[in-house]
C-alpha cells in the first residue's frame, strides 16, 4: 500500500483518523507506528492542526441506539458472529481514540515517552481489529454486516477539552472495564471448543492489560503536575463525564497490575450485579 509518508506524528495521527478506508486506515497506523518507532516522524506540530469531530468511517456498519446491536448466546454461530463484530467495533473506536489523544493534545507539552506509549496502544488497537476482522470472516461475515453504536466515540467527544478527563474515562474506565470482563470470556469461549478465537481474546487480554497502565501512568504524571490527588481526581472526571455508574465485579488483580488500585474506583457508585 502506497501513500505520502507523513513528515510529524501528530498530522500522521489526523491523517490515520480520517481515513474511511479500514485496510488502509490500518496500514496507515502501522506506517505510523514504524516510523516513530525508527525516530522519522518528528515531535513539533502545527499549533493549528485541525482535528476532527469524528473519526473517518466507511458507510457501513449502520449506527443504531446500543440496545438494538444484536446480542445472542456464542454457542450458536450468529451469536459468535455478534460478539467478533461487537468488539470488533470498540477495537476500531480505540484505534481512533489513541490516534485523537496523540494528535489533540499537543499543547499539554507532555513527554515523547506519552507519545511512545499512544503509539504502541494505536498500534495494537490494530492488530486486534484486525484480528477479528479475519476471524469474522472465517465465520463468512464482515465488520460492517451487523449494526453497531455510537456510545464509545460519544465519550471521547465528551472529554476533548481536557487530557485528564480523556485518560479518567477512555483508559481507566473503559479500557478497564475490558480487563474485568475478559477472563470469563475467555473461559465461555474455551468451553465452546473454539480455540483459535479464545487465542484472539488472550492477546487482547494481555494487550489490554499494558493499554490501562499506559493511561495510569500518564493520569498520574499529569495529577503529579497539577498537585492533584490521583483517586478524588479520577473520581471528580468520572461523575463529571461518565454517564451511570461502573460495573463490578472488578477483576481488581489485572486493574492493580496495571496501575488502577482499587482506591481510585471503590467508593464510586456501581450498579447491581
Ligand atoms: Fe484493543
Ligand atoms: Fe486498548
Amino acid at each position: 500500500m502506497e501513500f505520502d509518508r507523513p513528515k510529524c506524528l501528530a498530522s500522521a495521527a489526523v491523517d490515520a483518523l480520517n481515513e474511511t478506508d479500514l485496510d488502509v486506515k490500518t496500514a496507515k497506523v502501522n506506517l505510523l507506528a514504524q516510523l516513530w518507532e525508527a525516530r522519522s516522524l518528528s515531535l513539533t506540530s502545527k499549533k493549528d492542526m485541525s482535528v476532527p469531530n469524528e473519526p473517518g468511517r466507511p458507510d457501513v456498519p449502520i449506527m443504531v441506539p446500543p440496545h438494538n446491536v444484536p446480542k445472542r448466546s456464542i454457542r450458536s454461530e450468529k451469536g459468535m458472529i455478534a460478539l467478533l463484530h461487537a468488539i470488533a467495533h470498540i477495537e476500531l473506536n480505540a484505534i481512533d481514540m489513541a490516534l485523537d489523544i496523540i494528535a489533540r493534545f499537543t499543547n499539554e507539552n507532555m513527554p515523547r515517552s506519552f507519545f511512545d506509549g499512544w503509539v504502541i496502544v494505536a498500534k495494537e488497537e490494530s492488530k486486534h481489529f484486525n484480528l477479528l476482522r479475519n476471524r469474522l470472516s472465517d465465520f463468512s461475515s464482515f465488520y460492517g454486516a451487523l449494526p453497531a453504536h455510537g456510545g464509545l466515540w460519544e465519550s471521547a467527544q465528551k472529554t476533548q477539552h481536557s487530557l485528564l478527563a480523556r485518560l479518567a474515562i477512555v483508559p481507566l474506565v473503559l479500557e478497564a472495564r475490558g480487563l474485568d470482563i475478559s477472563p470469563s470470556l475467555i473461559s465461555q469461549i474455551t468451553k465452546i471448543n473454539d480455540n483459535k478465537t479464545a487465542d484472539i481474546f488472550r492477546i487482547i487480554y494481555e494487550d489490554e492489560k499494558g493499554h490501562v497502565a499506559v493511561g495510569t501512568k500518564w493520569f498520574r504524571f499529569l495529577c503529579q503536575r497539577h498537585q492533584l490527588d490521583p483517586a478524588l481526581t479520577f473520581q471528580k472526571m468520572v461523575n463529571q463525564h461518565f454517564r451511570g455508574p461502573l460495573k463490578p465485579p472488578f477483576n481488581d488483580l489485572a486493574r492493580c497490575k496495571s496501575g488502577l488500585t482499587p482506591l481510585f474506583y471503590r467508593s464510586l457508585p456501581t450498579s447491581g450485579h
